[in-house]
This record gives structure tokens, sequence and C-alpha cells, in this order.
């Protein structure tokens, strides 16, 4: 086991496809990432299961891989009870998980902006333009760039997670510059398939960030690096000013009336 731990999990999971089903019911998700260099030792490292749960993956694991070995079972105390774990934020990552709150409310009127867009007869231009500085100003400007600057430079940002952080944010970039494209030209149909597919993958980065990134750098941080932090995240943010974050919060509540409207007219 100990040489399969440090193997490519993409390479284990092509090999054995059961370990990636194994992987699934642990809510890893493996099979689906494009990339899948990371080493079976740190899939497993990242998502901090509590220790009975890992080592029972780890017993089903190599159960899967190696089905004619004899593997001990792994002793399991069955009065301990693995209560649901509350994730805990360090103060700057906490902001980072809130300022995702705001984000993920203009994910949610997406659907309404593309129905909105489709059933007009001509193209809101400005409504678009009005996401898409949104999507470009606080998503982008005031919140990745915290994490491309700050945050992700506390632990080795050549880390395979860390790299398709960047490559979302890239790739969410793409459709934005295709929205306002398709926004110059009133094309209905690349408005909505740009829209969407920004919202599917910021639903998905947000959630990875959330769950797994964010504790995984916070477990790794000493209290000196979360006080730096703090410090850089607040002179990051008194860099645009007050006014920024707030603007941006009048604007959703604005959409959310909005569309309120359209859907109870
Ligand atoms: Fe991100
Ligand atoms: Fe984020």
């Amino acid at each position: 086991m100990h040489k399969v731990i440090n193997q490519e999990i993409k390479q284990i999971i092509n090999a054995c496809p059961e370990v990636g089903r194994i992987l699934e019911e642990y809510n890893i998700g493996c099979v689906p990432c494009s990339v899948g260099s990371c080493l079976l030792k740190d899939v497993v490292g990242i998502h901090n299961l509590d220790p009975q749960r890992e080592a029972t993956l780890m017993y089903r694991l190599e159960k899967a891989i190696y089905p004619d070995r004899n593997v001990p079972k792994p002793v399991v105390d069955m009065t301990k009870k693995s209560a649901p774990k509350e994730i805990t934020y360090s103060p700057p990552v906490k902001k980072l998980v809130d300022e995702h709150v705001l984000i993920k409310r203009l994910l949610a009127l997406i659907p309404s902006v593309v129905e909105y867009t489709e059933t007009s007869v001509k193209v809101d231009k400005n409504l678009i333009l009005k996401c898409v500085d949104f999507i470009r100003t606080y998503a982008d400007k005031y919140h990745h760039m915290k994490e491309e600057d700050i945050l992700f430079k506390y632990v080795d940002d050549k880390a395979e997670i860390i790299q398709i952080m960047f490559k979302d944010h890239d790739t969410g970039r793409g459709h934005v510059r295709q929205a306002v494209e398709g926004a110059e030209k009133g094309n209905k149909s690349q408005i909505k398939e740009h829209l969407l597919a920004y919202r599917d993958l910021l639903t998905q980065h947000i959630k990875k960030e959330d769950e797994i990134l964010y504790p995984w750098i916070d477990r790794q941080l000493s209290v000196t690096q979360v006080g730096e932090m703090f410090r850089k995240c607040s002179e990051a943010d008194a860099s645009v000013g007050d006014e920024l974050p707030k603007k941006y919060e009048r604007f959703i509540i604005e959409l959310e009336e909005k569309f309120l409207e359209e859907v109870t007219k």
C-alpha cells in the first residue's frame, strides 16, 4: 500500500475503477477531475476524515487494489460516534467565505437573467454588463485576487488543488469574455451558454473552497500566519475602499427585487 499511496490518483482509478467509486462514497470526487495528478495520500489527507473513517477507507481501497491480499480489518471503536464536523475558519478565511455568500446570490440569479434575456425582444445589454461588472470587480478583482495574491501563497502554490483553483478562475474569465461578446452582438444563445457555464463552474468552485481547500489551508497556518494574513487581507480591502462591497451588495438586492417582481407579476 505504501507504494500505491504515492501514486497519482488517476493512474490508480484507471487501473482499478472501483477505487473511484469508493472515493465517491466518501464525497471525494476524483473521477470528474480533469487533471488527476494528486497522489492518493494527498487526496485522502486533504479531506481530513476522522481517523476511523480514514482507516476504513484505506482498508477498502487496499482490498479493491489487492483483492488477493490478506488485509487486516481496521479496529473500529463502535462506541465513538463520529459527529458531522462543523467547519470553523480563521478570521481572514471566514471573510472570504462570507464574500462567497454574495457571489452565490448572483449565481442564484443567473437562471432568471438568462430566462429574461431569452424572452425579451431585444437583449438588455446593460443588464448583462452590470452582472459582468459584479463578476469582474467583486468576484474577480476583490475576492479572487485576495485568494491568488495572499491566501494561496501560504501553501505550495504548485499543489494540484491550487492549480485547479487558478484554472477555474481563468476559465471563469473566459466565460465572462464570451458573455460580454454575446451582449455586444445581441447573441442570446452565446449569453445563455456562457452565463450558465460560469454559474456551474463557480458553484462547484466555491463548494470546493468552502468545504475542502480553505479548511486544508487553515489547518496549515500558524497563529502568526493567521495574523499576518488578516493584516494583508485588510490592507487589500482598504485599498479598494468600504464603498465597493456595499455598492455590489446594493446591486444584488436590486437584482433580487427585480426578478422577484418578475416572478410574482
Ligand atoms: Fe477561488
Ligand atoms: Fe473563492
